[in-house]
């Protein structure tokens, strides 16, 4: 029987109860995956010294193989080459990258590892989905060991444009590796044409016919599937979070006042930064807001042994200070700033509350969270989404209040604006945001790789 393998660095092994902070990818492959089943492969999430088999777990519908990290490879693939160049390099942040050889042998390394795990468990009929840059190398290393299944890879991230790829040693291999796959996917188009330029310039490989692109005897097909959410279970979700506890206690605690909401793991591409200086300035150039509106954000460390990170969450705490030292009074806090997350449905229904979504990152592939917002409000009384034009999300939801996440005044205007929204222009920006959403979900995003995979590497059934 043919399966559908799943691989990603990191595995969400709980439903809708698990805590909000595990990223885009997790919640976005766990629920095309809790529908269609299969085996989904990664890291257990352990740091372990012994060397131990990988382990299998079924729940529902969906077989668990996970392996452990050593010490030696967590710090060199997971903490280096991966958050410590790609994920910066990735999100136009050069002058953060930390490369080092021996970072990036480590991550070939931990690739192999994954790639012989997957040898013993891959039948001839499986399909591969790998995701993200965790992985890039691992196609190849399939191919050479003689695997001849469909293997497709998709990219959370946003993809750089050649004159940012180049900035790290050995670029060339990111592209070629890339190429070893039958099909590579992409959240927007300009991650798309950033590749195929790479693999045009970079490489000096051609653009052909139907999207597939050559490079030497290698070839590929490269094509954009914007991820979505669960669009048709999330109002639900967000309807039976409203029954915990802490919902009840953050709805009493507003009174009437108007909640902002902020929900992002702690890193330096959220724009944390500058949407701390924005709201600063709201309430310095907006008196009517003083005692009016609380902020709510919610962003749950994340790599917090990565320098970078460490030193982001020292900033974002004298910023958080400031603000509280300059407006707060003993009956008004006018920033709530945890480092923790919630339960998923306590976030939709917190999500469904909240007058404003604040989504200002400086650079993101998709954001899950800007299409969970939008999914989550209450149709007579949705709230704003006021989101960054660098968001992949943004390409397909230009009735947001769309803003420059560098432009700190210009997000302060985006929140009067969405502050003082009427009703009308609310539901009207938001049913447009929701169109999208119900006709393009998770489950058609999983479909639309998959089937295009399919019809790839079987073209006579798909002609059939
Ligand atoms: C982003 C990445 C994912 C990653 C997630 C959480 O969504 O695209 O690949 O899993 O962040 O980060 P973490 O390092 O905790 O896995």
């Amino acid at each position: 029987m043919s399966r559908l393998i799943v691989v990603s660095n990191r595995v969400a092994k709980t439903d809708g109860a698990t805590k909000g902070s595990e990223g885009g990818l997790a919640v976005g492959v766990m629920a095309a995956m809790e529908k269609a089943g299969g085996v989904w492969f990664g890291w257990s999430g352990k740091v372990e010294n012994k060397n131990e088999p990988a382990k299998h777990e079924v729940r529902g519908n969906i077989e668990y193989v996970t392996v452990n990290l050593r010490q030696s490879e967590y710090n060199q693939y997971y903490k280096g080459y991966a958050n410590s160049v790609l994920w910066p390099l990735f999100h136009q942040r050069p002058e953060l990258m930390r490369y080092s050889d021996a970072d990036l042998s480590g991550y070939l390394q931990a690739n192999n590892k994954f790639a012989n795990e997957l040898l013993k468990i891959i039948q001839p009929d499986d399909t591969i989905w790998i995701h993200d840059y965790h992985l890039i190398p691992l196609g190849k290393m399939l191919r050479d060991a003689g695997i001849k299944n469909s293997i497709g890879f998709f990219l959370h991230t946003p993809f750089p444009s050649l004159d940012l790829l180049r900035t790290v040693p050995g670029y060339q291999k990111i592209l070629k590796g890339l190429l070893h796959y039958d099909l590579v996917g992409f959240q927007t188009q300009a991650d798309h044409m950033g590749f195929c330029m790479g693999v045009a310039q970079g490489l000096g490989g051609e653009i052909l016919k139907n999207d597939r692109l050559r490079f030497e005897d290698r070839h590929c097909t490269a094509r954009v599937y914007p991820i979505s959410v669960e669009t048709s279970a999330l109002p639900e979700a967000a309807t039976a979070g409203e029954a915990s506890d802490e919902y009840k206690r953050l709805y009493n605690s507003l009174a009437d006042r108007k909640l902002i909401i902020g929900v992002d793991r702690l890193d330096y591409s959220k724009g944390l930064v500058q949407r701390f200086q924005a709201y600063d300035k709201l309430l310095g150039h907006y008196k009517e807001f003083i005692r009016k509106a609380v902020y709510l954000q919610i962003s749950p460390t994340s790599r917090g042994d990565v320098q970078a990170y460490g030193d982001l969450a020292k900033r974002i705490d004298r910023e958080a200070g400031h603000i509280i030292g300059t407006y707060a009074d003993f009956d008004w806090m006018p920033l709530r700033y945890l480092n923790r997350g919630f339960r998923r449905r306590t976030i939709l229904a917190m999500y469904r509350l909240a007058n404003v979504g604040l989504v200002t990152p400086l650079k993101d592939g998709m954001n899950l969270v800007a299409k969970e917002y939008v999914a989550a409000q209450n149709p007579e009384n949705p709230g704003v989404l006021v989101l960054s034009e660098l968001a992949g999300a943004a390409d397909e939801f230009d009735s947001a209040v769309i803003v420059n996440p560098y432009d700190v005044s210009g997000i302060t205007g985006g929140l009067a604006q969405a502050l003082n929204m009427p009703l009308d222009e609310r539901i009207d920006r938001w049913r447009k945001m929701m169109d999208v959403l119900e006709q393009h979900d998770i489950h058609a995003w999983q479909k639309s790789f998959l089937e295009d995979l399919h019809s790839l590497t079987h073209p006579q059934i798909a002609q059939a």
